[in-house]
């Protein structure tokens, strides 16, 4: 099983760059052709939010094309807060699961050896994230169907601080709601967001939480306090979740760009790795 993780777009109307910088179009688009060109393929291709840069229906046409001109496999999207949902819903509407429910974007991907529990965490007209009552009692009900299967969440806003007082302000408010009801449901081995524009790692009780880079600009590295969070043009990236020969998911961080190489491992003959070489 692999999947490809993509988060963070910020598609833009055609011609028009995101926050004046950064060519969200062109990024989204070498993304998806480098998704198209992997070998092996993923069997699923899920976005953890932040298609669109302002939910504009000119933006999701955008993004929807993209798709359609990109991706054969399933694709499962999820909103993040630059998303409109009723916007959101209207463009992928053709896509798997959209619709499925009358009030918010989730839905369960049951086909995969690994569970999907796809959520919706957006506060409509804020940056912050939130699982309301109604959400938590669907993740409750999705996850008390199969107590046994391995299961990975997606959804937009990560549920941990993360050090970088920025990004912690606008993250998951009731994570704690979440982890409580999280200690009934051990199976969920994985908790996959976005929103923050950069590769971080963490805990929420027993699940890994993992929150993806940007396929869009990164946020600039900042852990003091009192300093607004700025865009930095690292390199575009996302991430493969892949189930590995010991049954076990391991994730892969995946760059867009071309850098130099490949080059041959070539190493010193006193390399103390080489095996013993007989007398
Ligand atoms: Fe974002
Ligand atoms: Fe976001």
């Amino acid at each position: 099983m692999l999947i490809a993780q993509l988060s963070d777009l910020h598609i833009c109307e055609r011609g028009r760059a995101a926050a004046r910088v950064v060519e969200t179009n062109m990024l989204a688009e070498r993304a998806l052709a480098h998704v198209a060109a992997l070998n092996p393929q993923p069997d699923v291709v899920i976005v953890s939010g932040d298609v669109t840069e302002n939910g504009r229906p000119g933006e999701y046409e955008m993004a929807a094309q993209l798709f359609r001109r990109y991706l054969t496999m399933p694709v499962y999207v999820v909103p993040g807060n630059h998303d409109r949902r009723d916007n959101f819903r209207a463009a992928f509407a053709h896509l798997p699961g959209v619709t499925a429910d009358p009030d918010f974007v989730q839905y369960v991907v049951d086909d995969l050896p690994v569970r999907l529990v796809m959520l919706d965490s957006v506060v409509p007209e804020a940056g912050h994230g939130l699982l309301c009552a109604k959400r938590l009692a669907f993740l409750d009900q999705a996850l008390s169907a199969a107590p046994h299967k391995p299961t990975m969440l997606v959804f937009h806003h990560p549920p941990m601080l993360t050090g970088a007082p920025d990004m912690d302000s606008i993250w998951l408010q009731n994570t704690t709601e979440l982890g409580a009801l999280l200690q009934k449901h051990p199976q969920v081995e994985r908790i996959l967001t976005g929103h923050h524009h950069r590769n971080i790692v963490g805990r929420l009780g027993h699940a890994i939480v993992i929150i993806a880079p940007a396929v869009a600009h990164q946020t600039d590295l900042c852990l003091l306090p009192d300093i607004e969070a700025q865009l930095v043009l690292e390199p575009s990236a996302y991430h493969l979740h892949l189930q590995s020969a010991d049954g076990g998911i391991v994730t892969h961080t995946v760059y867009v760009e071309r850098f130099p190489g490949p080059f041959p491992f070539v190493v010193d003959p006193d390399y103390p790795g080489y095996p013993t070489k007989p007398a």
